[in-house]
């Protein structure tokens, strides 16, 4: 059953099949979790994309916060368009904003806290996320950023202002059947937090610490379930032992393997907590994906696995890459600091989501 339906809804109660074209074919049974709904998207059914989390999805809501955390100067942005900074920590575009440029409204998904925004961005969509925040608040903290529960509260204050373009009901009927919601977040918990601020390692062992995470993260997205959500994607974390800047500081030549078996485990626990939330929630194998690009280069077109693009490419990241020189071929690198993919792989992480969602049945 690969085809796809078009704002076709099969109410599996009823077990009511409506079809409007005769591209739609009979949709798939119940997974039992007691939904009452089953959909499968294609690219028209999502017309708005609403995104929480940290650096990997934020567009630059951190311009607008007294933080240290902030990559709104070259060399970042430098592939963006007009090559201008534009607070995302890359060098062009990152995952979401491809999601969004591939769903057909817009190229690029806006920072919530952006003056500039218009009426139309937040009809397409808009992104809460804030670099350095994390599952845990204690990590949004610890930078001075945005952390999750004010970031759901920004999404409710989203609704009040998609309400007042489009009337109650409309706005609801948006969130609910044609809005694509990401969470990506759960990095900085580790790197930030747990291994560079001894508060948690006191508190929790690493096991402990990891199912603290996935309590916090389910409170998130139940959260997001209350406010509408009904298809919801969630980012598992990066090859966290990849990066150049845990390389550099566990000197090693290739990628770290006790970090890689971490960021494994997390993400495997992630998995399993999304499949259990039920099939409106779907799991985006980054690690998979990073780890796939790195070992097969070639099939991707990249050359430079190791190090980032910006400075040495071994510990620079955000202020640190403030003006530095840059590599002369950006396109061949996986990482563009030492810490974020570059828009190369952005947009094969992209392409992949858009895969997944293609294939799954809400
Ligand atoms: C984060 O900061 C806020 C405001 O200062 C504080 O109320 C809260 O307890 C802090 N959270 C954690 C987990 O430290
Ligand atoms: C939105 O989804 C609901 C079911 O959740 C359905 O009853 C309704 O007809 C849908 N609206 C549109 C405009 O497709």
């Amino acid at each position: 059953m690969s085809v796809i339906v078009t704002r076709v809804v099969v109410l599996v109660v009823a077990t009511t099949v409506l079809w409007l074209n005769n591209e739609t074919q009979v949709a798939e049974a119940s997974d039992g979790t007691g939904d009452d709904e089953v959909i499968r998207i294609n690219k028209h059914t999502i017309r708005c994309i609403l995104v929480l989390g940290d650096s990997s999805v934020d567009p630059g809501n951190n311009n607008r916060l007294p933080t240290t955390t902030k990559s709104n100067f070259i060399p970042y942005g430098i592939d963006f368009f007009h090559g201008r900074p534009s607070g995302r920590f890359c060098n062009g575009r990152l995952a979401t904003d491809y999601l969004a440029e591939a769903f057909g409204y817009t190229d690029s998904v806006r920072a919530f806290l952006d003056p500039a925004i218009t009426k139309k961005d937040l009809l397409h969509g808009v992104s809460f996320a804030s670099a350095g925040s994390g599952y845990d608040e204690l990590t949004a903290n610890l930078s001075s950023v945005i952390p999750m529960w004010k970031q759901l509260e920004y999404l409710r204050h989203y609704k009040i202002h998609l309400r007042n373009l489009v009337g109650t009901q409309e706005a609801e009927e948006i969130i609910r059947n044609n809005t694509l919601f990401v969470v990506s977040a759960g990095t900085n918990d580790f790197l930030l937090n747990y291994y560079s601020d001894s508060t948690r390692s006191k508190q929790y062992s690493i096991e402990q610490y990891m199912n603290y995470l996935i309590s916090r993260m389910r409170t998130v997205i139940k959260t997001m379930r209350s406010l509408g959500a009904r298809k919801v994607v969630v980012v598992g974390v990066p090859p966290l032992g990849c990066m150049p800047i845990v390389r550099t500081l566990r000197n090693v030549e290739k990628c770290d393997i006790e970090s890689n078996k971490l960021a494994f485990r997390f993400s495997s626990k992630i998995r399993r907590e999304s499949k259990m939330l039920g099939r409106w929630t779907l799991f985006l194998d980054i690690n998979t994906i990073i780890l796939n690009a790195i070992q097969n280069p070639k099939r991707y077109g990249f050359v430079e696995t190791l190090k980032g693009c910006c400075g040495s490419g071994t510990y620079e990241y955000g202020e640190m890459c403030k003006g530095m020189s840059i590599c002369s071929d950006r396109t061949k690198y996986v990482f563009w600091d030492a810490v974020h993919p570059s828009q190369n792989m952005y947009k094969i992480i992209a392409d992949s989501a858009l895969e997944l969602l293609l294939k799954h049945t809400f």
